[in-house]
């Protein structure tokens, strides 16, 4: 990948770690010390509040994915210690300053996941696997939100059944609609005016994105937020990252070695936008019939290939199966018409895969502990919503 990150570099990636107890980045919160980068080795000074705050696994392994995702980095090491009663206070004197100001460049809460599903070719099923994650992660419990980040190609509201059309809230905020349970925004649920028409079709892809990351009421308890990516566009990602500093990314591609090249540009420009590669999902991986007999149609291996290519795991090999072709006609997705099924069973592998990588930012925090300290120790009150 050519050049070696610098320290500067590992800082603008660690600005994507949100502490999840403060809301804040860690670099921001005053929490990164010293960073230095040799023979590939990053090595990262991490003041946390409390040492032994139950943030601290999390916040170390968000600290190492983003981290050892950059260019030239094999490994990550992260030395954490607690910060001085002083730091604590400037700590949150920050975290208090944010949640004054609480103007957040976008309406997503920094505690929901953002996960991008993206390829560098068209036709992989990217749509197909994002409307299937979601409801799989729905399914298995988590509050699910779904972006369909492909303004002209939009095709979720379809495979989702979602019919309603998108409204706007007192505040004059997009609401998303509800479809399979997921809270859904698609350009193809907007009511098509003149007006509307051409104001959608003036913005920039990027500008668009914008508009529904920053006008849309997303629900702040949403533990995850999908983006369905429209083939191969550079600045669309590049937008997403620059709004969305916590978003990584699941590329898609199929067995095909021509379409695994294109994955890797995609996965080649997620790194120098600081987008992690939490894994590759390999699409319509071969044929079963009924009676059991089985093709290769699209090859073999460009999933493995990639997947180690890039160093990120294989999340699953997604079969060709014309049910989910009739799941996305119908509007109800493999995942629930037929869970069953080899396609669903797979999806539903990868959607568990991804939680297991970036698991949702945990509920039970110490703030209220680290509240009460701060509180005693320069008595002040305790942080507004703590
Ligand atoms: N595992 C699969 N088995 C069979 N058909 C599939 C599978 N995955 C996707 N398809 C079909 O392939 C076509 C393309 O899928 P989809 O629209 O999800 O791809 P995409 O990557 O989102 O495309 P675009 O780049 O145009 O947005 C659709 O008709 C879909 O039903
Ligand atoms: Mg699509």
């Amino acid at each position: 990948m050519g050049t070696t990150a610098t320290p500067e570099d590992v800082t603008a990636a660690l600005r994507g770690v949100v502490d999840p107890e403060l809301g804040g980045d860690v670099v921001e919160l005053g929490m990164v010390g010293e960073v230095t980068v040799a023979g590939g080795v990053a090595t990262i000074q991490l003041a946390l509040t409390i040492a032994a705050c139950p943030m601290r696994d999390q916040i170390e392994a968000d600290v190492k994915r983003k981290v050892t995702a950059l260019p030239g980095i094999d490994e990550t090491v992260v030395k954490v210690r607690a910060m001085s009663a002083e730091q604590r206070a400037d700590l949150m004197a920050v975290a208090r300053r944010r949640a004054r100001d609480g103007a957040a460049p976008t309406m997503v809460n920094p505690l929901t996941r953002v996960i991008a599903i993206g390829s560098g070719k068209g036709g992989v099923g990217k749509s197909s696997l994002s409307v299937n994650l979601a409801v799989a992660m729905r399914i298995a419990g988590y509050k699910v939100g779904l972006l369909d980040a492909d303004i002209w190609g939009f095709s979720v509201p379809r495979m989702l059944g979602a019919t309603e059309r998108l409204e706007a809230n007192a505040d004059r905020k997009i609401v998303p609609v509800e479809a399979q349970g997921i809270q859904v925004v698609s350009t193809g649920l907007l009511v098509e005016t003149e007006e509307t028409a051409l104001m959608w079709r003036g913005l920039m892809l990027s500008k668009a994105l914008e508009q529904f990351l920053r006008d849309v009421a997303w629900d702040p308890d949403l533990d995850y937020l999908l983006l369905d990516m429209p083939p191969g566009t550079g600045d669309v990602q590049m937008a997403l990252a620059r709004l969305l500093p916590q978003a990584e990314m699941v590329v898609v591609t199929t067995p095909q070695k021509a379409a695994q090249k294109v994955a890797a540009r995609i996965a080649d420009m997620a790194r120098r936008s600081y987008m992690p590669v939490v894994g590759v999902i390999e699409n319509m991986s071969g044929f079963t019939t009924e009676t059991g007999s089985h093709y290769e149609l699209f090859g073999t291996g460009g999933g493995e290939d990639l997947a180690n290519d890039l160093g990120v795991p294989l999340l699953a090999k997604v079969p060709l199966d014309p049910l989910v072709v009739s799941g996305g006609d119908e509007g109800t997705p493999v995942v629930i018409a037929h869970p069953q099924a080899p396609s669903a069973v797979a999806i539903t592998q990868a959607a568990a895969r991804i939680v297991e990588l970036v698991p949702p930012a945990q509920e039970e925090t110490c703030t209220a502990r680290i509240a009460i300290l701060i509180a005693s120790l320069e008595n002040a009150p305790p942080v507004a919503g703590a």
